[in-house]
């Protein structure tokens, strides 16, 4: 069994690539270090692709742009895999509206490279998609909210168990980077529903994980593990720092990717976060960082929330666990912390 993983040097591509080796595919990871570009050299990947080459029994490195269409037509035809997970992105929020052109040419055109190589030389691949939960753009934020000491807290009992696929993603503020994920999501839907391919979009909440390469504009957990370990300034900007993300692990991705192409589905969606659980306020990720490492945090205060920036945010993990009775969560929060932490002082 082949498998292509595009970003196969990023948090998530790195994880499946390892995931899907240790169950004896043929691994081809596509990755040009772009990351390095978007975000200077604290985003660089290549080490993490040195620990493929290394480590991994059955891995190809591709050096490809998923950009160049015919490069990418011209892989999937050479190998016509029996499985794709694309997690190949512009991945920031903030960094896109710098960068219009070069966010919407990744994560929008390249994602259709993708699907319409998949549709003429790998039809019958499942073709999973790493979209994100900035396609809700900013509508979570007219949830009726509660403020607690540390965080805040959905007090609508609908939300209760958090945001479900079926939320609106339409007429709310997305940044330019939720846009262009946006019309990958929706487009991974229509090969799905329109051409019957099994695709689905993961709509993640925070993936982390010990193999990030977490910079500030993108990578919560990571970024904030080494400012504490390094006594570094971490910047919070807005709602008094109570802003609550879900947070899932690298592996539990993975095993979700797995429970996928093992029965896939057309065209389908799935919240892939940490849920209610393995969510956490930045301030909460700061006295959890303080017990774990013996560091208090040192932060600056900025009284202005990122544009378009959720307040409170955790997934709804029912549909994914109702569809797959196999997977749920199995990396606690306390333990993600402990691994990201382990891997910064092990790099
Ligand atoms: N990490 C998160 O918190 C998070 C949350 C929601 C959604 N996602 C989505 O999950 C996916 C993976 O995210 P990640 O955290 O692993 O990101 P990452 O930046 O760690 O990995 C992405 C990889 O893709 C590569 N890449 C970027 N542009 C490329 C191009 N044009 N051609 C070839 N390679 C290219 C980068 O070099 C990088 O190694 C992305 O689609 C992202 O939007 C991530």
């Amino acid at each position: 069994m082949t498998i292509l993983i595009t970003g196969s040097s990023g948090l998530i591509g790195s994880e499946v690539c390892a995931y899907f080796d240790s169950l004896g595919w043929d691994i081809h990871g596509v990755d040009n270090n772009q990351r390095a570009v978007f975000f200077g050299p604290e985003g660089d990947t290549r080490w993490n692709q040195r620990r493929l080459q290394e480590t991994l029994r059955r891995f190809t490195h591709h050096e490809l742009d998923i950009r160049d269409r015919d490069g990418v037509l011209r892989l999937i035809e050479t190998l016509r895999p029996s499985a794709i997970v694309h997690a190949a992105a512009q991945p920031s929020h903030d960094r896109a509206a710098a960068i219009p052109f070069d966010d919407f040419d990744t994560n929008a055109v390249g994602t259709l490279n993708v699907l319409e190589a998949a549709r003429r030389f790998a039809r019958e691949a499942p073709v999973v998609v790493m979209s994100t939960n900035k396609v809700y753009g900013d509508a979570p934020n007219r949830i009726r909210l509660r403020e607690s000491e540390t965080r805040w807290e959905y007090d609508d009992p609908a939300y209760a168990n958090g945001i479900p696929e079926t939320f609106t993603i339409d007429q709310s503020k997305h940044s330019i980077f939720g846009a262009s994920k946006v019309a990958a999501d929706v487009m991974t839907q229509e090969y799905g529903r329109y051409f019957g391919m099994n695709t689905c979009c993961l709509r993640g909440g925070c993936l982390t994980g010990p193999a990030h390469s977490g910079v500030e504009l993108h990578g919560f957990l990571s970024y904030l593990l080494k400012c504490n370990l390094e006594g570094r300034v971490y910047r919070v900007y807005g709602y008094k720092g109570k802003q609550v993300r879900d947070n899932i692990h690298s592996r539990d991705v993975a095993r979700f990717i797995h429970a996928f192409i093992d029965a896939p589905r057309c065209g389908e969606v799935y919240n892939l976060g940490g849920g209610k659980s393995n969510s956490c306020s930045i301030l909460e990720a700061f006295e959890a960082a303080r017990r774990l490492t013996g560091k208090p945090m040192k932060y600056e205060y900025i009284d202005q929330n990122r544009i378009g920036d959720h307040i409170c945010y955790y997934s709804d993990l029912r549909k994914m666990r109702e569809h797959y009775p196999g997977w749920d969560i199995t990396i606690s929060l306390d333990r993600i912390f402990e691994e990201i932490v382990d891997g910064w002082k092990a790099r």
